[in-house]
């Protein structure tokens, strides 16, 4: 058996017992947000569209980009991040922004700062063509508005561009910018790409704002994108817009892994440690995990933590099946139900009665003896804070897979308040 444990001496006691090759130190699974597991599996498509979707705007052709959508924990920020590194690798500047609820001063702030790093990056000052300038002058005007003693331009040595980026309107001003930057980097043969995580909390003037100029930025030609990933319901979000996004973005979404991938998420990052997993290990980890990335990682680690030699048996993976349900319940699930009222919380487990999938209203009010007129408010307030969402007109479905089963799990009884008279 082999042991990896590099500084184990000073972490474990004398008597830790060197046959067992699963110890805490060399836990290779990633139950954190955004954490890049040792392998990433099942996102080949993904990958393979973004690839080409640079190696087109690179030949000037147009080419639709896409927003990611999928539920919490399905590996939409470690997506990105894999979509950095191709970027990086065809040598384009990557722009990465994670939306705050901001006014539209933060979001333009947050803006031109990235794009100020960016086309650092694209070029050298000493060596910034008339493109390079004039982009640096918009980005001067962008934030001019908000910022009139420019502090946050400090150092750019430029006077704004009259005429660009300065006519205190978001779309307009955007548009010049990215318009402005696009063909900067195009100068030196170079792309730009905005990579944008949490997508939904864009306010939908925003996400217009961006859809305005990333149509003019393809219009002309220019090799500048932007990549976004969110919860599912962002495909809602364009507003107005909304004809125009539908053209501009594809909105694949991602969910849980096919079986072979899934197996492989357990088995690879075990395999590096000389660890294996019987098939019917495999069988009952693909079952309780139902194949969603962030539930295969917290389950592998969970295992690893429990199990203490190799091969890991079904009888292992039953073992550590309460650790891996009491570590979701205290954390992932139960920060989410902390956030909702009582009569929230008796909707969430209505719907959970009815089961996983979307739910139309009618149905989750006759759970609770309740008409759809009466709950519709508690409905609306668990959209806005998050843990619902409207997949269509008149359903609402869980943010998070499984949280049926937690419903069930933590409140074995449906209560309804009283209504208030
Ligand atoms: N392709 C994959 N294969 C295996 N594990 C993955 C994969 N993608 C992500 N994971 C794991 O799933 C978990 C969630 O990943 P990530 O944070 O990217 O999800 P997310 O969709 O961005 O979630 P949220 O909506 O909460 O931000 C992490 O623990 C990560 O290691
Ligand atoms: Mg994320």
């Amino acid at each position: 058996m082999k042991f990896r444990g590099l500084y184990l001496s000073e972490i474990k006691s004398d008597n830790f017992d060197k046959t067992q090759c699963m110890d805490s130190l060399s836990n290779p699974y990633t139950p954190n947000a955004g954490a890049e597991p040792q392998a990433v599996v099942g996102r080949d498509d993904q990958l393979k569209q973004f690839v080409m979707l640079l190696a087109r705007l690179a030949r000037r052709c147009t080419e639709q980009s896409m927003i990611i959508t999928g539920l919490r924990g399905v590996g939409k920020t470690v997506l990105l991040h894999q979509f950095r590194g191709k970027a990086l690798a065809q040598d384009w500047a990557v722009v990465e922004m994670e939306v705050q609820k901001h006014d539209e001063a933060a979001f333009r702030r947050v803006i031109s700062a990235r794009l100020r790093t960016a086309l650092h990056e694209l070029s050298p000052k000493a060596q910034w063509t008339d493109a390079f300038k004039h982009a640096v002058s918009v980005l001067k005007s962008f934030t001019l508005s908000v910022d009139p003693e420019g502090q946050w331009t400090a150092g750019l040595d430029v006077e704004p561009a009259e005429g660009f980026a300065d006519h205190g309107d978001l779309s307009m001003d955007l548009t010049d910018l990215l318009v402005a930057v696009g063909a900067a980097a195009q100068d030196k043969g170079r792309g730009v790409v905005l990579l944008v995580d949490e997508v939904q909390f864009l306010e939908s003037y925003q996400f217009e704002a961006l859809i305005a100029a990333l149509h003019k930025t393809i219009q002309r030609k220019l090799p500048i994108t932007m990549v976004g990933a969110g919860l599912p319901q962002v495909a809602e979000l364009a507003g107005d817009a909304k004809s125009y996004a539908e053209r501009l973005f594809k909105f694949p979404e991602i969910g849980y892994l096919d079986e072979d991938d899934a197996r492989l998420a357990f088995s690879e990052p075990a395999a590096d440690e000389e660890v294996t997993f019987e098939a019917a290990a495999l069988d009952l980890a693909l079952e309780i995990t139902g194949c969603y990335p962030y539930f295969i990682q917290e389950l592998g680690y969970a295992i690893w933590e429990s199990a203490s030699t190799s091969p890991v048996t079904a009888d292992d993976v039953r073992e550590a099946w309460p650790l891996y349900e009491g570590k979701l319940d205290s954390s992932f699930f139960r920060v989410r139900l902390d956030r909702a009222t009582a009569l929230q919380q008796a909707y969430l487990r209505a719907m959970a009665e009815l089961g996983p999938d979307a739910q139309r209203v009618a149905d989750v009010a006759g759970v609770m003896g309740r008409t759809s007129q009466n709950i519709a408010p508690t409905r609306k307030a668990l959209i806005d804070t998050g843990l619902l969402y409207a997949p269509k007109h008149g359903y609402a479905a869980f943010t998070v897979p499984h949280f049926d089963q937690f419903m069930r799990r933590t409140i074995p009884e449906l209560k309804v308040p009283a209504p208030r008279r």
